[in-house]
C-alpha cells in the first residue's frame, strides 16, 4: 500500500511546469490523492469523500470519522484553505490524521483546487 502511493506520487510530480493551470491538469494531479479520497463519489476511504469539498465547512461529510483537530478546524474549503492545506496539511490543521505530506508547487495546487471546484459544480 505504501509503496503504491510512492508510485502515485512520482507520477504525479513534474507534471507542471507552466503557470496556467486548468481542472484538467488538477485531474491528473489528483491521483496523488486518489489511494484514500474518492471525489465522483459519495464513497468514504481512508480519507473522506470530496465529492463537493469546495466551500463547504471542514469535516462535514456524514458518517465519516474526523480527526478531532479537523472537526474543530472551523473555516469552509475556500481557495486560502484549500491552499494552505494542501502545501502542508500538518501545519494548517495541526494534527490532522491525513497523512500526506502536501504538494509544494504553487502551480500544482492551484490545479487541484480547480479540479475539486470543477467537481463540486
Ligand atoms: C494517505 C491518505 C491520504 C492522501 C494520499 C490524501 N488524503 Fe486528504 N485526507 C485524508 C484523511 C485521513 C483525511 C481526514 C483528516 C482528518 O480527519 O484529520 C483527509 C482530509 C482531506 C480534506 C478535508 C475534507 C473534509 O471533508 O473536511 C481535504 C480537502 C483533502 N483531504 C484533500 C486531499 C487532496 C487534494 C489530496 C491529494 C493532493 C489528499 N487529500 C491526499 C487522507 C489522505
Amino acid at each position: 500500500m505504501m509503496k503504491q502511493v510512492a508510485i502515485i506520487l512520482l507520477a504525479g510530480t513534474a507534471l507542471l511546469t507552466g503557470s496556467s493551470v486548468t481542472a484538467q491538469d488538477g485531474e491528473k494531479l489528483f491521483r496523488k490523492c486518489k489511494a484514500c479520497h474518492a471525489v465522483t463519489t459519495e464513497k468514504n476511504g481512508i480519507g473522506p469523500t470530496l465529492k463537493g469539498v469546495y466551500d463547504r465547512p471542514a469535516a462535514s461529510v456524514e458518517g465519516y470519522k474526523y480527526s478531532k483537530a479537523m472537526q474543530t478546524a472551523g473555516f469552509n474549503w475556500d481557495d486560502a484553505n484549500l491552499d494552505k492545506f494542501l502545501e502542508k496539511p500538518r501545519a494548517h490543521v495541526k494534527g490532522t490524521k491525513m497523512a500526506f505530506p502536501g504538494v509544494r508547487k504553487p502551480n500544482e495546487r492551484r490545479a487541484l483546487i480547480a479540479y475539486l471546484k470543477s467537481v463540486s459544480e
